[in-house]
């Protein structure tokens, strides 16, 4: 197992490592005490996952009680977050208590965002069970839930109290599900450096995934400790997504997440090398690593309407879009553009 420590407004411990699920109670009590723990999971994950859980919180001494909502993104909404706050008040749990968020990044999010607003915020625990979840969405306590006017509309900064990821859950992972993981991965790798990023074109995440798992996290704790709150060098981890987010909408959210990032870090690194930017290698490394991974590399939409979906995303600053700059592997940089520039940008980066 492997430990990475992180310092945010919360200091906690994020393990990493086969067989964690059974002992979860006894170290989640280690840290938080025992008393009531609400584990909130979906559809999917609870008939795999939450028996284990459960048994290992019971044992440790909490008094458990298990939510499960639809699995998948459609779920993440008020509703379901109304429904989670309902379930909290009935059990009646207190700030002493705990909640437990057994799944992907849906479940962390939203399980997240009721632990920052229940009671103006109890504790809560990560158990994350998807690739994605583990390296990315279960550190840095950024939750939220959708809104029909777009993604992650509503939520809250709340760090967890502790992450335990039982490395063993990837094995029941859908193909599909594990590819969107990678691609994040392989977006960790550009920004982290050659180390990690020679690792992965080894095949390292196939023999070793608590060490990339443990390595993306060690990169992302970095990150978040220097700017908790994203008003500057967190937005690094945006590479790829600003062109990913406008192949999502595009798509009508028919592209997955991961599916669309791939394709938005294959286009940025197409675009920095036409633009000589970095090196025309470090663009045919990223793409193999993409396409070894089984993700898509081609950006199969219009550049003037992926340009005009870019331009509702989140992230733009008035009428201009910050966008991470690849420089080589190890070596980006966030840039801010004028927003009529990215339409030239994702011509470039292959776009119709
Ligand atoms: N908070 C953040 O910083 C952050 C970062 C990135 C992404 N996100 C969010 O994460 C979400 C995507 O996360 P995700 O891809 O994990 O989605 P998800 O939680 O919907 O999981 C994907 C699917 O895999 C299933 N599943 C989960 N674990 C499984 C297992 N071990 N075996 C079999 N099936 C399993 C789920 O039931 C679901 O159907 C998005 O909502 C996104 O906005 C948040
Ligand atoms: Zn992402």
């Amino acid at each position: 197992m492997r430990t990475i420590h992180v310092t945010a407004s919360r200091e906690y411990d994020v393990c990493v490592g086969p067989g964690l699920l059974r002992e979860c109670g006894e170290r989640i009590a280690a840290v938080c005490g025992t008393g009531a723990a609400a584990v909130v999971t979906d559809s999917t994950v609870a008939p795999l996952y939450a028996d284990t859980a459960c048994a290992s919180l019971e044992r440790a001494g909490f008094a458990v009680s298990r939510f499960v909502f639809p699995a998948g993104e459609a779920s993440k909404t008020l509703k379901t977050y109304d429904d989670i706050l309902r379930f909290l008040a009935e059990n009646r749990l207190t700030r002493a208590d705990l909640l437990v968020a057994l799944g992907g990044g849906v479940t962390g999010d939203m399980a997240g965002f009721a632990a920052a607003t229940y009671l103006r915020g109890i504790r809560f625990v990560q158990l994350p069970t998807t690739l994605l979840a583990a390296v990315d969405s279960s550190v840095g306590g950024k939750t939220a839930v959708d809104l029909p006017a777009g993604k992650n509309m509503a939520g809250a900064f709340h760090q967890p109290s502790l992450v335990l990821c039982d490395t063993d859950t990837f094995s029941t992972l859908p193909g599909d599900v594990f590819r969107d993981g990678c691609a994040e991965i392989v977006k960790t790798g550009v920004l982290a450096g050659e180390e990690l990023f020679s690792l992965l074109e080894r095949g390292a995440l196939a023999d070793r995934p608590e060490e990339i798992v443990a390595r993306c996290v060690e990169y992302k704790r970095s990150v978040v400790a220097e700017d908790e709150f994203d008003t500057g060098k967190r937005r690094l981890l945006n590479l790829g997504h600003t062109a990913g987010h406008a192949a999502e909408l595009c798509s009508g959210y028919g592209v997955s997440h991961g599916k669309a990032v791939a394709m938005g870090l294959a286009a940025m690194a197409r675009t920095c090398a036409a633009r000589g930017l970095c090196p025309a290698e470090t663009a045919e490394r990223i793409l193999a690593l993409l396409e070894k991974a089984g993700l898509p590399t081609a950006l199969p939409y219009g550049a003037r309407e992926l340009a005009a979906a870019a331009m509702s995303d989140k992230k733009r600053e008035g009428d201009r879009l910050p966008l991470v700059v690849i420089q080589g592997i190890g070596r980006c940089r966030v840039e801010t553009i004028p927003g009529e520039e990215f339409e030239t940008w994702l011509r470039e980066g292959g776009a119709l």
